[in-house]
């Protein structure tokens, strides 16, 4: 009996260790960079200040990163001799923010804790951190991401979900990355917060799908209020709030937004308004409770940032992140070694 448990510690060890290299740990830097938290919470923080959309702009580039090739890193990295950055990727270009506050945290870290944390893992931390500044859940992060040695931008292209997608594509985006329709309708809810462009949605306000009517599905007082901010012949840059209800809060009211037709993209809209979907109850369980809300969101943005991630000695820490360590160098036209210096 007793040399049955010594074996069976000694087993469970040597599984844990195994998996130690491919597992990611919420206590992954506890020894290395005790004050990371800290440190991201502090750069974000002081950027909401001045720029309440910032914790939005974050939480979406995590998004970005993770449904492409994982959450790695890659839509940091800029154009290079090797590298064809994802930031010009459609859903991308002109659209992402928060690159420069990316960087001004790792400037902190590296500061702090020299090569030992990945972008990925800092992505991940501010995805958190805007949840949490914006008066939504908190949740043990699990780290230990590496930094990827690529990027691709046309899988970027293939994997970001459109506005314009039907809920079965949007469905179908979500299962390639392993997340099914309860995570689909809690990740949407991440639109509780942040802006878009008149050209992400001006589709559904004047001729939506070559009918010559709007969206029926659109509120026709929400509408009128979308053709001032969007008129037909503008230049489809005006933003306005994706949440009409608490513009910068993280709470539920996306959801009760799309119950009174009001939510502002086609592909949020299309999970209350698809006749007999199986999306409607969630939507509804989410308007009524809050607290079932942010208990999916945990569970789901967990879900979300362990999409095929790097580990162990897989890819790399990037001491700069919008460049591979190799163009970091300057060997292969990245950034020259005066401008890394002067980013640090
Ligand atoms: C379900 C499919 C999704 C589609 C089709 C979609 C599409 C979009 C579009 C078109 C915008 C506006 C971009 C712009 O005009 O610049 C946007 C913004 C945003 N998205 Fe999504 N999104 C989806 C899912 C998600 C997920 C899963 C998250 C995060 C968990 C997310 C977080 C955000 C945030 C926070 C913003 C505002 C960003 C800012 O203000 O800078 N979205 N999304
Ligand atoms: C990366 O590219 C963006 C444009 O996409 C540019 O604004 C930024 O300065 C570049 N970053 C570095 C460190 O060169
Ligand atoms: C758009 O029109 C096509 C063909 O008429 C139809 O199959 C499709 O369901 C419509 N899409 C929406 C979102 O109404
Ligand atoms: C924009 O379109 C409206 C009709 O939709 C028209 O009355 C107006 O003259 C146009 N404005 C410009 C600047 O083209
Ligand atoms: C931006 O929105 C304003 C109303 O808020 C509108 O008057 C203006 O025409 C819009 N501009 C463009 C380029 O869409
Ligand atoms: C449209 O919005 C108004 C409030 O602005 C609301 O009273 C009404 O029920 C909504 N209509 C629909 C069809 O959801
Ligand atoms: C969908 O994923 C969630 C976790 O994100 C899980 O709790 C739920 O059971 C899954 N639903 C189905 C139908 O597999
Ligand atoms: C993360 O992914 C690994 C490897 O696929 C898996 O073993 C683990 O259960 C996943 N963890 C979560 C929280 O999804």
């Amino acid at each position: 009996m007793g040399s049955i448990n010594v074996l069976g510690v000694v087993f469970w060890c040597a599984v844990l260790m195994h998996a130690g290299y491919a597992q990611l740990s919420p206590s992954f830097y506890s020894q290395t960079c005790p004050f990371l938290y800290p440190i991201v919470f502090r750069v974000i923080f002081e950027a909401s200040l001045t720029d309440p959309r910032i914790g939005a702009s974050l939480i979406r580039l995590h998004f970005h990163d993770c449904f492409v090739q994982g959450c790695d890193g890659s839509v940091l990295l800029n154009n290079t001799n090797t590298i064809v950055s994802e930031q010009d990727a459609l859903p991308n270009i002109n659209s992402l923010r928060g690159l420069d506050v990316v960087n001004q945290i790792k400037t902190a870290v590296e500061n702090e804790c020299p090569a030992t944390v990945s972008c990925a893992d800092i992505l991940t931390i501010a995805a958190q951190v805007a949840s949490v500044l914006g008066g939504g859940p908190s949740w043990q992060i699990p780290l230990g991401r590496r930094d990827s040695l690529t990027a691709n931008q046309a899988l970027a292209n293939q994997n970001l979900p459109a506005p314009f997608f039907t809920l079965d594509q949007l469905k179908a985006a979500f299962l390639v990355q392993g997340l099914n329709t309860t995570d689909l309708v809690t990740l949407s809810g991440a639109h509780t917060f942040g802006r878009a462009k008149c050209s992400t949605f001006i589709n559904r306000l004047y001729n939506f799908n070559s009918t010559g009517n709007p969206d029926q599905t659109l509120n026709t007082t929400y509408l009128q209020t979308l053709r001032e901010i969007c008129p037909q012949n503008g230049t489809g840059n005006n933003l306005t709030n994706l949440d009409l209800t608490t513009p910068n809060q993280f709470d539920n009211k996306f959801y009760s937004n799309l119950q009174s037709h009001k939510g502002l993209l086609q592909s949020d809209q299309e999970l209350f308004s698809t006749p007999n979907a199986d999306t409607i109850a969630i939507v509804n369980s989410f308007s009524s409770n809050q607290a079932l809300f942010f208990e999916n969101f945990r569970v789901s943005m967990i879900k979300m940032a362990n999409i095929s991630v790097l580990t162990g000695n897989e890819g790399e820490i990037r001491l700069q992140c919008n460049f591979i360590n190799a163009d970091s160098s300057g060997l292969s036209g990245g950034a020259s070694k005066d401008e890394l210096l002067s980013s640090f």
